[in-house]
């Protein structure tokens, strides 16, 4: 199906906008004071800065192809334009990660790190591991960490087909995982599958762009499906997976807005 068709296909049935028709107390107040909040963090405005200054950039990186058919030489900004998430989607995730207080983080896909940033900011003292495939992004993304004072991040660079299992093994456990890197049905039920395993009922994990593909659909419904999988969040861009036993066995679809560009930009898949 047409992506755009997706996207109007989600308006129509996701039902929950402002906590509209949420039962759960838990889940009525994770969308409204959490994952909906607005207010700005002190943290944001330095993470758009390192933002504003790579879409400024325009020397040529030499991008490896991880599975989804792009390689080559490709202009700083225009990676960071189609591929970073935007502000309202980064933030989503500094929000969870400081309601959640998650310590122990893992993010599959840094690209420049911009998503990482907003990870490891709400609180200095976390453990954030992120994963790179492709060599010259990951210099990048290294120097921004530095750059913008970020000591808690830990880049390991390689394909994480083949990473995963050792950057597992240095994990007690999961509090918080971001799947942002290969948009392949078996890979990432693999990843998450090997995630799971040190999750617990407080972790909580949010997969990028379940919508991207038929592949990825199918990933996501089988995700929802799982029986360690407690209450799934579809917000079309990501999906959010709760494991808590508490909770009532659940699929929400979520109208998030965060404003009419935004959507716009959700319907053709791109991200500004
Ligand atoms: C969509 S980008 C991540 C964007 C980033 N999370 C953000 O929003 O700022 C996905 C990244 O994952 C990396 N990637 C994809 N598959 C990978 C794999 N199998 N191993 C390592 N890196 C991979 C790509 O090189 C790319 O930089």
């Amino acid at each position: 199906m047409m992506y755009y068709l997706k996207y109007l296909r989600y308006l129509f049935r996701s039902k929950h906008r402002r906590g509209f028709g949420i039962h759960s107390p838990f889940v009525f107040h994770l969308v409204t004071d959490v994952i909906e909040e607005t207010l700005p963090y002190y943290k944001y405005s330095l993470i758009e800065k390192v933002r504003h200054l790579l879409l400024k950039t325009e020397k040529i990186v030499f991008v490896e192809d991880f599975g989804t058919g792009v390689s080559g030489q490709r202009r700083i900004s225009k990676i960071v334009r189609r591929s970073a998430k935007s502000k309202y989607y980064a933030q989503v995730l500094f929000r969870l990660v400081n309601y959640y207080k998650a310590n122990d983080i893992l993010e599959l896909g840094t690209s420049f790190g911009l998503t990482t940033m907003y990870l490891a900011a709400p609180n200095s003292k976390s453990n954030v591991v992120t994963m790179e495939g492709c060599h010259e992004i990951a210099e990048y993304a290294s120097l921004s960490f530095r750059r913008a004072g970020f000591d808690n991040i830990r880049l390991c660079e390689g394909n994480i087909d083949g990473c995963l299992p050792d950057v597992l093994k240095s994990f007690t456990k999961l509090d918080f995982v971001f799947f942002d890197a290969n948009h392949k049905k078996s890979a990432l039920l693999s990843y998450f599958d090997a995630c799971c395993k040190k999750s617990h009922g407080k972790s909580v994990f949010v997969i990028d762009d379940i919508y991207w593909s038929d592949d990825m659909e199918d990933a996501w419904a089988e995700i929802k499906k799982d029986t360690r999988v407690r209450v799934t969040i579809d917000m079309f861009t990501y999906g959010i997976v709760l494991f808590d036993p508490e909770l009532q066995k659940e699929d929400y679809v979520l109208r998030f807005f965060p404003n009419l560009k935004e959507c716009i930009l959700d319907a053709l898949n791109v991200n500004y």
